[in-house]
């Protein structure tokens, strides 16, 4: 494996090649780093699913260059769906749509539904298109993590993931550090009305000025992997909102003291940058060796609440 290839022009269109010949490609987006296979190569998808060491009926997003190919993958859309993609793509938005023929259950988990998202990465926007000029339709990518773990939100991260695992052909492309940190918003559209799936950066109040949203919770026919009470966990236990002794890791805003002796693992200074810096400090605690990271989550709704539920899911033990 080319380990950490830096990102020129060039090296896309060559990263883009390996994905046309059926190579794992490691790849930045604006949320997380995703692990990239062409969405039509049954094999490639099977590679990647046993990296991942991920169930093979777990659907995976198909990421596209421009919103043309949707109706590649996909048909029967809703208006709301196209009122989204207009306000909200490229972006850290998936859509769970009614699928084409073209979208085959290895990528569906063999629902009737795809999921689309168009990243608003320059690099993965760049891979996208140049993917697309060697003849692809779009790139089957989950995050680029060990299932179950926590999501990589830079090129180190999915090497040490990952990194053992990629064969020759395979590439991790560096684009430095994920911009949002949290994974992109799902929201299924197989519906009258849209419902959120998975909180993300795209927000409730985002969705809601452009379409009513149905607030039904009940999402059992719908399986989202994300969705699994444990996941995104590191290997410490996480503990919420209480005071954090000493040898313990602290996660919390930088308005939050740090006690004598507890470790601190991030200080943001914001809720958007409370994002960026989690899966990392998370990740700082777990190369630590430490047993116990308490964190403090933040108040408040929109990419808050996306936050909250990233806690929630990595203290599920
Ligand atoms: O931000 C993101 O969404 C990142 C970047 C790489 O795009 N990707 C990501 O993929 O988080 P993954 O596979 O780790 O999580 C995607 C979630 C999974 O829980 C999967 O079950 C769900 O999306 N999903 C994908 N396709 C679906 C479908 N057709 N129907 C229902 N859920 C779907
Ligand atoms: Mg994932």
């Amino acid at each position: 494996m080319d380990q950490l290839a830096p990102c020129s022009i060039e090296s896309l269109r060559n990263a883009a090649n390996h994905l046309r010949k059926g190579a794992l490609v490691a790849f930045p987006t604006e949320t997380v780093y995703g692990l990239a296979v062409d969405a039509e190569n049954e094999s490639a998808v099977a590679r990647m699913y046993q990296v991942k060491g991920r169930p093979a009926n777990h659907p995976v997003i198909v990421h596209i260059a421009d919103q043309n190919q949707v109706g590649y993958w996909a048909e029967e859309i809703p208006d709301y769906a196209i009122a989204l993609m207009h306000k909200f793509w490229p972006g850290p938005m998936t859509l769970i749509l009614k699928r084409s023929e073209r979208a085959k259950d290895f990528v569906t988990g063999g629902q009737d539904y795809v999921g689309l998202r168009i990243p608003a990465n320059p690099i993965a926007l760049k891979l996208l298109s140049e993917f697309e000029s060697l003849g692809g339709h779009g790139v089957a990518a989950p995050s680029a993590n060990r299932f179950g773990s926590v999501s990589p939100t830079s090129a180190g991260d999915v090497k040490e993931e990952i990194g053992e695992l990629l064969g020759p052909e395979d590439l991790i492309l560096d684009g430095g550090a994920s911009e949002v940190g949290v994974e992109s918003t799902i929201i299924d559209c197989s519906r009258a009305l849209p419902r959120i799936l998975r909180l993300g950066a795209v927000t409730e109040a985002m969705i809601e000025s452009i379409t009513p949203i149905d607030s039904d919770s009940d999402l059992e026919e719908i399986r989202v992997s994300g969705s699994l009470t444990r996941h995104y966990s590191p290997r410490a236990k996480v503990v919420i909102d209480r005071e954090a002794k000493s040898g313990e890791g602290l996660i919390a805003l930088s308005e939050v003291m740090t006690p004598a002796g507890v470790i601190r693992l991030s200080s943001p200074n914001s809720i958007e940058e409370y994002a960026r810096l989690l899966y990392s400090a998370l990740r700082k605690g777990d190369s630590q060796g430490l047993k116990v990271v308490v964190v403090i989550p933040p108040r408040g709704e929109g990419l808050a609440a996306a936050i909250r539920d990233r806690i929630m899911r990595a203290s599920a033990h």
